[in-house]
């Protein structure tokens, strides 16, 4: 027999056994009994159709699941279709853009990116393969863009370590802290409706040789013709599965065509529990299979840890000398929660770029292992068709970590919009002056109260 006639027909039955296997492995098989006559119906009607009675069943099941009311949408759900550029009326130039986590949530409440930065490659290569064009380089060495209309938002998430409790606290003599000057700079050329930075809640309490970090960087925007508001807001009282405690602070031009800003009020969602988040991933969900690889004694203590337990569950007798060290010791240490894995009723703790299995709430609630790259961009709010490229897992981990959760974007990007278009958003608990803010002494609690800026009179 002719060679060239045999090869495609194996090849193509060796294709469709694949395809059939690789179907398979992503059904589950369910069995229902019915009485007699219904199965009679359904054969008739499967005939009928022109399709198989497995088809025909499944078919519908699944459209009565998927049209139930009793499932709320998922919090990434909002990003189910991306939003075309063109549709998109509001401008946006994003600074510190990372893998898009600010930008996916602007874009899709109206705002077109026209330029974005990020020194990290890793990172620039996420945002290319989602969201669009990015300029690879250090914002030091980058000018303003040049742009033809009036800018809508210029957003800026710039690096958070020099002021964050795992970093080093160098704060604005560190290099990085001083990028938010950068961010200035920008803002001086470009003079964009409304600004947004985004950062680590060290920011409130940190001081320079003068005064708090937080009111120099207020005075400036103050300065340059901004009203300017910052709250500590919690991402899981704004529809994203996952506590995390961040600074934003948004300044909108004086002008009487602008309404007032307040911060999107807290909203409580029960669906924000591990359990809803992560426990329906199958293994072949986009970088669900990229693990960050443990030593075996990081895997030997994590997996004593019970659901909803942390390293103080283990008995003491089993834990290693280093952290029996700590543990005779806890008041000098601050007790730390080594090793928290959450129960999967709760909601995840703050997902950070460092991701140790030991520092952080990493561990999977009931599989003896940490967070797939797939799990945290859930609960950070990516949506399931965003990949993340990058050389190393520890890379993926690191810029999900530092991104916005862009649910929580999409909220402040929704009341941006609204304040630029004129409307005065009311904010339902009574803000705060700085004077109060900074007098009352005690730390600004999460989704409390806005801080409305006004400059000290000379
Ligand atoms: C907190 S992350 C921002 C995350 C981003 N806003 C998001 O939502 O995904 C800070 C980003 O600043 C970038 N970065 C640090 N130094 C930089 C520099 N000199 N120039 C440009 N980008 C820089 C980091 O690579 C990192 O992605």
């Amino acid at each position: 027999m002719n060679q060239s006639l045999v090869e495609p027909k194996v090849e193509r039955t060796a294709a469709i056994r694949k395809c059939q296997s690789e179907r398979r492995k992503r059904l589950k098989t369910l069995t229902i009994e019915v009485d007699k006559e219904t199965h009679a119906k359904i054969k008739m009607l499967a005939e009928m159709k022109q399709t198989t009675l497995q088809a025909l069943i499944s078919n519908n099941l699944k459209s009565m699941v998927d049209a139930s009311s009793d499932f709320p949408p998922r919090p990434w759900s909002v990003f189910d279709s991306l939003r075309d550029e063109s549709e998109c009326k509001r401008t946006h130039v994003s600074l510190f853009s990372g893998c898009g986590g600010v930008d996916l949530g602007f874009r899709q409440a109206g705002f077109r990116t026209v330029f974005s930065n990020d020194i990290d490659p890793d990172a620039c290569s996420t945002y290319r393969a989602n969201l669009g064009e990015i300029v690879n380089g250090d914002i030091h060495t980058i000018t303003p863009p040049k742009l033809t209309e009036k800018l809508d938002v210029l957003t800026a998430g710039f690096p958070c370590q020099p002021f964050s409790n795992a970093g080093s606290r160098k704060g604005t003599k560190d290099e990085r802290g001083t990028l938010y000057q950068t961010a200035l700079k920008f803002i001086e050329e470009l003079k964009p409706r409304a600004v947004v930075f985004e950062n680590v809640r060290g920011l409130l309490s940190f001081k320079t040789e003068e005064k708090l970090l937080i009111e120099e960087i207020c005075e400036h925007l103050d300065s340059l013709g901004y009203d300017v508001v910052f709250s500590l807001v919690d991402a899981s009282k704004h529809n994203v599965p996952q506590k995390r405690l961040r600074v934003f602070i948004v300044g909108i031009e004086r002008n009487e065509n602008r309404g007032k800003f307040s911060f999107p009020a807290a909203v409580e969602r029960d669906d924000l529990s591990l359990k809803h988040t992560i426990l329906d991933l199958e293994p072949n969900a986009l970088n669900q299979s990229e693990l960050m690889q443990l030593n075996p004694q990081a895997i030997s203590i994590g997996s004593m840890v019970p659901e909803g337990g942390s390293w103080k569950s283990i008995p003491y007798e089993k834990l290693p000398e280093r952290l029996k060290k700590i543990a005779d010791n806890m008041r000098k240490y601050r007790w730390p929660n080594f090793y928290r894995r959450f129960h999967r009723d709760e909601i995840a703790g703050t997902i950070t770029a460092a991701f140790k299995p030991e520092n952080a709430g990493v561990w999977h609630p009931i599989e003896q292992r940490v967070f797939s790259v797939r799990e945290i961009a859930r609960i950070q709010s990516f949506p399931d068709w965003f990949g993340f490229e990058g050389k190393s897992i520890k890379s993926k981990y690191q810029q999900i970590g530092n991104a916005v959760p862009p649910r929580l974007a999409y909220e402040l990007a929704l009341q941006i919009n609204k304040c630029l278009s004129g409307e005065d958003i009311q904010s339902e608990t009574d803000s705060l002056t700085f004077e109060q803010f900074v007098n009352t002494g005690k730390p600004l609690r999460a989704c409390d109260r806005d801080v409305v800026f006004s400059p000290k009179k000379i």
